[in-house]
């Protein structure tokens, strides 16, 4: 059997899309594990969710650090210590330096609760209701230095409706990052996932050469 990838999760609040990914990754065929959940604030309720799924956790407190290259680097010797193939933005809530997140070009995600590149940044469902658009949605996308802007991987769509306030529109939202995260990491650790430029594609699989083993894919 094909080694896992190793996951790090980094969060800030109560982690429910770290859950879909500890969720998704209890299936023995899934192509990746989850090998340290890092949090920047102590008080985060995903810890909890990490802890009880017997996954090591570590709080890095962003205020015990005097600048943001500092926290990064803090950041970066935990991931090579855990020996982290790829990292997932779950609910994260810090910006990261622009020498981090090269270190992590093409193997780092993260989860955006909008149709990128609409409402970019924080409160991006009042932004939604705001501008009277009709659909909303969520957009997991490779990161890059600059805010909201990587590849985009995958997005999923909900309707916005007439009576909805931020709450029930955010909930709506929320279903569908539980379903699209857990896809979008299964492409990139399995290696699936061409970017060019700011286009993602899916790769077609290749087939084996024909054998009575296989026979099934021919059909
Ligand atoms: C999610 O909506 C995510 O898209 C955004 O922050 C929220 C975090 O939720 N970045 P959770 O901590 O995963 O429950």
């Amino acid at each position: 059997m094909v080694a896992k990838t190793r996951i790090a999760v980094l969060i800030s609040g109560g982690g429910s899309n770290l859950q879909a990914l500890i969720d998704a990754c209890a299936d023995p065929f899934f192509p990746a594990q989850i090998v340290c959940v890092i949090s920047n604030n102590p008080d985060a309720g995903g810890l909890n969710r990490a802890a009880n799924a017997g996954i090591q956790t570590m709080v890095i407190n962003h205020r015990d650090y005097t600048s943001r290259e500092a926290f990064d680097v803090a950041m970066q010797a935990a991931l090579v210590k855990a020996e982290a193939q790829i990292v997932c933005l779950a609910g994260f809530m810090r910006l990261l330096t622009p020498a981090f997140v090269r270190v992590w070009e093409g193997k780092m995600l993260n989860i955006h609760p909008s149709l990128l590149p609409s409402f970019k940044g924080l409160d991006t469902h009042q932004q939604a209701l705001d501008a009277g658009v009709k659909w909303h949605g969520c957009t997991v996308h490779l990161v890059v230095p600059e805010m909201d802007a990587g590849p985009i991987v995958v997005q999923a769509v909900v309707p916005v409706l007439p009576d909805d306030t931020v709450q029930t529109l955010g909930a709506r939202v929320l279903e569908q990052e539980h379903l699209i995260y857990p896809q979008a990491l299964k492409w990139l650790a399995q290696g699936s996932l061409e970017v060019d430029g700011q286009r993602v594609t899916l790769k077609t699989p290749v087939k084996e050469p024909y054998s009575q083993s296989n026979p099934s894919e021919y059909c």
